[in-house]
């Protein structure tokens, strides 16, 4: 079978899902610390209740023990040893529980000790209980805090960051790898340390107990060890391969879903369902493969306690009473009970350090924008109205690939300038700076005379609205999307943004009007609607500057009419710097400048470039032809229809 290589974000994904390494990671788990340490107290209540529980587990074979050599032996008229070769090496229990054992007169023996046992099985199943139940609410909460921090700090990230990284690799790090993390608490580290403890505990009691018969016994420990640690080794590499195939279906599920309109416009469906098929065979066949060796190891440590269960019984019989080899059977089982699952434990372990490590890595991603360090007397700084200025600005996404190069202009308050050019040329990238989605390579952006990289962010949103190409639009009711929570915007105000707009037509004609819920990015409103809306939202904001990525989309010439009335109301009294695509709907603005290549070429009023014969002649006239084309073809079809 030959696997398609995966697309590029799944491959992406890989590199990442794939670093699946150590198990322990003092580093990390001391920066997890970090968010245990208010929880503490409850952390210590787990450990404290560790040897408790030890003594609670070591006690019902005790009883039994004494049952059967006290009163069961000597009623069947058999006492010691079997063949009576040597008295047990611990003929007499420890103190406290032959006190206990002792039954009172009205009591028949064995029925008090079927009452110790119940009380001391009940005593151990209830502290187990407060065991895990407190020790999973430490890591829940705890993940609370992880997770807020994940979500504090992704809201600081600078825009830039978004275009890079994947949204599906961004959510798996606030669900499935804090899910990862908290996995630790549950049946991870805590368990580990339960279980060395004990295993170390019932070692010791079964040597105090008959030191010889223990010797014989833990024989086949290194044996165990030895074979634990072969399979730990193959379960370690059939996990990861795991890990990494779910990896590549995660991305392949993510890139189809995200995009499945183009899948379904171009019949992909098949094509995509053959390479998911493949993907998914692949994934199977990881797990059948781990599944093996666990099924394996699971069966060693079987084998391997059955074997004691032998040697006990054999070696035993003729040394220890009846009672004793009882308590070696029973603590030998418990002894051996955590080996089986180790494997699982420490599986868990690395795909929590690994989680650990990613969570960690996006929070030390700095934010590219910061906000200036200022005092905040100096806030009242920012006051203007609205001049912008664009001063030798150079700026690249990647390196030295220059979108922008040497771009100067200015806008004084109350001003329209509008920035032309071919696709690609450089207008949204000019939109991005001026938002301060990124800093400029070189040169500044000012508004008022401030460097932006000199103003709070938040200062500069409330200055600024800006209306981008592809709105967005949050899931919630139509009147949020204008009034994004703001509390000094009341209904009152959100309508009139929205009439004086012109939206209100539209959003009367909704089914609960503006308390009409949107769907997740709008997606029951029409693009015209949309950009409607988002100039509403910009109007209630009352921001100095406006400034508008216009829609490449086509909208019906009606819209198109109304987002003309709309945007004049808009800018009315406002710095603007609008981007149009339709030439028409910046004629009788102050200023046009050409981009070209990252750079202006062209600069004036519109009868002014028409008149210089330049490239926004070309561009107008392309424009102009296309649409007399457009409108001569609607009408052959008008008088087709006549
Ligand atoms: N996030 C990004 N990462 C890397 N390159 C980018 C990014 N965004 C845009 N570019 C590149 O920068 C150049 C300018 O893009 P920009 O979006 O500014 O063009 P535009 O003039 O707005 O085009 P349009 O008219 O199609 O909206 C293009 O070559 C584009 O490929
Ligand atoms: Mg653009």
């Amino acid at each position: 079978m030959s696997a398609a290589p995966p697309p590029v974000a799944a491959q992406d994904a890989l590199h990442e899902e794939d670093a699946l390494g150590k198990a322990y990671d003092s580093r990390l788990l001391r920066r997890l610390w970090r968010y245990v340490a208010p929880y503490r107290v409850q952390v210590w209540w787990t450990l404290g209740l560790v040897a408790p529980v030890f003594l609670l587990e070591l006690a019902p074979a005790w009883i039994v023990r004494i049952g059967i050599d006290r009163v069961i032996a000597p009623a069947i008229g058999e006492s010691g040893p079997i063949g009576g070769a040597r008295p047990g090496v611990f003929a007499t229990p420890p103190s406290f529980l032959s006190g206990l054992a002792e039954a009172p007169s009205w009591v028949p023996p064995l029925v008090w000790l079927g009452a110790l046992y119940l009380v001391m099985m009940i005593g151990s199943a209830a502290l187990q209980f407060v065991q895990s139940w407190v020790m999973a609410k430490t890591g829940q909460l705890a993940m609370r805090d992880l997770r807020s921090d994940v979500f504090r700090h992704l809201s600081t990230l600078h825009i830039g960051y978004f275009d890079r990284t994947p949204v599906g690799r961004i959510v798996t790090r606030a669900t499935n790898d804090v899910e990862n993390v908290a996995e630790m608490f549950t049946a991870g580290i805590v368990a580990l340390v339960t279980d060395v403890i004990k295993m170390v505990g019932f070692a010791v009691a079964l040597f105090v107990v008959d030191a010889r018969l223990a010797l014989v016994t833990f024989s086949v420990v290194p044996f165990l060890t030895g074979i634990a640690i072969v399979f730990r080794l193959r379960i370690r590499d059939a996990f990861r391969a795991v890990r990494v195939r779910i990896a590549r279906i995660n991305a392949t599920l993510q890139e189809t879903v995200t995009g499945m309109k183009v899948v379904q416009l171009f019949n992909r469906e098949e094509r995509n369902l053959r390479d998911f098929a493949e993907l998914n065979a692949a994934h199977r066949d990881a797990w059948i493969v781990s599944i093996r060796y666990d099924a394996a190891l699971f069966a060693a440590v079987e084998t391997a306690q059955n074997l004691t269960v032998a040697l006990v019984i054999w070696w035993g019989t003729g040394i220890a009473s009846v009672g004793v080899l009882y308590v070696f059977i029973d603590w030998m089982r418990r002894f051996f009970m955590p080996l089986r699952d180790l494997s699982a434990k420490y599986s868990v372990m690395q795909s929590s350090m690994a989680s650990c490590e990613r969570i960690f890595q996006l929070l030390d991603t700095e934010p590219r924008v910061k906000d200036p360090v200022v005092a905040p007397e100096v806030g009242h700084r920012f006051s203007g109205q609205g001049a912008i200025a664009l001063e030798n600005v150079w700026f690249a996404y990647q390196r030295e690939d220059f979108v922008l190069r040497d771009v100067s202009f200015r806008i004084e308050p109350g001003e329209r300038v509008a920035l032309v050019g071919a696709t690609g040329a450089g207008k949204t990238s000019v939109i991005k700076l001026l938002n301060r989605f990124y800093d400029p390579d070189r040169g500044r952006v000012l508004l008022d005379g401030v460097d932006l990289r000199e103003m709070p962010q938040q200062e500069l949103r409330r200055r600024v609205a800006l209306v981008q190409q592809d709105v967005f639009l949050f899931s919630g009711t139509v009147a949020e999307n204008i009034g994004l929570g703001r509390p000094d915007i009341d209904a009152a105000a959100i309508e009139r943004a929205a009439r004086a707009v012109a939206a209100d037509e539209f959003i009367a004609k909704l089914p609960q009007g503006y308390a009409t819920p949107l769907h997740e990015r709008g997606a029951n409103l029409s693009g015209g609607q949309r950009q409607l809306l988002s100039f509403a939202r910009a109007l209630a904001h009352g921001a100095d500057v406006l400034v508008l990525d216009e829609a490449t989309s086509a909208i019906d010439t009606e819209t198109e009419a109304s987002i003309q009335r709309a945007l004049r109301v808009l800018w009315e009294g406002r710095t603007a710097l609008v981007i149009a695509h339709r030439l028409s709907t910046i004629q009788d603005v102050d200023r046009i400048h050409v981009l070209h290549h990252g750079r202006i070429v062209e600069s004036g009023r519109h009868e002014d470039l028409l008149a210089q014969r330049g490239l926004y002649h070309r561009l107008y006239r392309l424009q102009y032809e296309r649409q007399a084309e457009a409108s001569a073809v609607s009408d052959a079809r008008r008088g087709a229809r006549v």
